[in-house]
This record gives structure tokens, C-alpha cells and sequence, in this order.
């Protein structure tokens, strides 16, 4: 094994693909892409996103103090590579990729109703160590396509096609 220069280590791999689903004081719905993501507590459910200030996205979580975690399926690739290209503060970025989405039903924030999971976030505390804002969010809801639920509503992770 070889060791890197500390600067070569930028993140670990893998990690999820998420995106994370926001919205403005004006209703203005937006999202992005976002690796660096974490759980952070089982009891109560607490998740974590990273998000650099300079991201349009950012204005948003702070002042709606909410968010969305959205895990893309296979097929999807399209629109995550555009949501984690383009920004918010050129584009309306849902309308550009006919995002299909609805309301969430805890937190002022759009769902995106392609993912097979989304989970709606309070904003409970943030910090700021290093290149990202990290909000750690109260878990709210968690909502998954039923097709990848058992009788007993454990989420069939393995059956799911993740991006
Ligand atoms: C694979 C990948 C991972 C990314 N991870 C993050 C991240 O963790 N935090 C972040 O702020 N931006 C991250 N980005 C960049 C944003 O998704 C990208 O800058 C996006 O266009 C910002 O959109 P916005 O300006 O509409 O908020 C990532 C992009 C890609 C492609």
C-alpha cells in the first residue's frame, strides 16, 4: 500500500448518490447533487448533507432550515448529472428537466417523485469545519416505493436499483 499525500484524499468512495431537494422563501423549488452525506443518529433519526456556501442550494436550506434526501434509481442519470452541473441561479432547474415532484409532507420542501426514497429533514444544528456547511437534519418522513417494502416495512435495500 502506498501512502497518499493528505491533499490526494479529497473524499471517501464510495458514497451514496443522493439529491437534495430544497425550496425557496418565494416557492422556488431547486436541488443538487450531494455526496457528502451521513447518518448521524438511529434514536432519534438524524441525517447529515454538506453543502458549500457558493451553491445556490445553500440560501435556501438556511433559510428554510429543511431539505429533502432523494436516493435516484437506475435510468436517472440524465437529470443527476444535470441537477449536479447546472445551478439554480441560472435556470429554473425542475422545469428545465420536467422534474416530477410533489409537496413534502413535514418540511417546505418538494419530493422528487421519480426517487424510490426520499426523506424530509428538519435542520436542527450546523457547522461550518472546513469547504461545506454540514446540516444535520431531524429525519421527519421517510417515504419509499411500496414495491421495495417486506409485510413488515423493512426497506428491501438490495432490490432497489440505486443509482
Ligand atoms: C458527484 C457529485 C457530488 C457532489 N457533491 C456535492 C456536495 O457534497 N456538496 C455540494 O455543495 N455540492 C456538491 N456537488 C456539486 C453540486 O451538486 C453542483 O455544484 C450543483 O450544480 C449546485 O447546484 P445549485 O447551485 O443549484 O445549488 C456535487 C456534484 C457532483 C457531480
Amino acid at each position: 500500500m502506498k501512502k497518499l499525500a493528505k491533499n490526494k484524499v479529497l473524499c471517501m468512495q464510495p458514497v451514496p448518490k443522493t439529491l437534495v431537494s430544497c425550496r425557496d422563501k418565494d416557492g422556488k423549488n431547486n436541488a443538487l447533487v450531494v455526496g457528502f452525506t451521513a447518518n448521524v443518529s438511529l434514536d432519534p433519526a438524524m441525517v447529515m448533507v454538506g453543502i458549500v456556501p457558493t451553491r445556490y442550494s445553500h440560501h435556501m436550506v438556511k433559510e428554510s432550515g429543511c431539505f429533502v434526501i432523494n436516493l435516484p434509481k437506475k435510468g436517472y442519470e440524465k437529470e443527476y448529472n444535470y441537477l449536479g452541473s447546472a445551478s439554480g441561479r441560472d435556470e429554473d432547474k425542475f422545469e428545465k428537466m420536467n422534474i416530477q415532484w410533489k409537496d413534502a409532507e413535514y418540511v417546505n420542501a418538494p419530493i422528487m417523485t421519480d426517487c424510490p426514497v426520499s426523506i424530509e429533514c428538519s435542520v436542527i444544528e450546523s457547522t461550518m469545519p472546513g469547504t461545506h456547511e454540514l446540516f444535520i437534519g431531524k429525519v421527519e418522513a421517510v417515504h419509499v416505493d411500496e414495491e421495495y417494502l417486506d409485510e413488515k416495512g423493512n426497506i428491501l435495500w438490495d432490490k432497489m436499483d440505486l443509482m
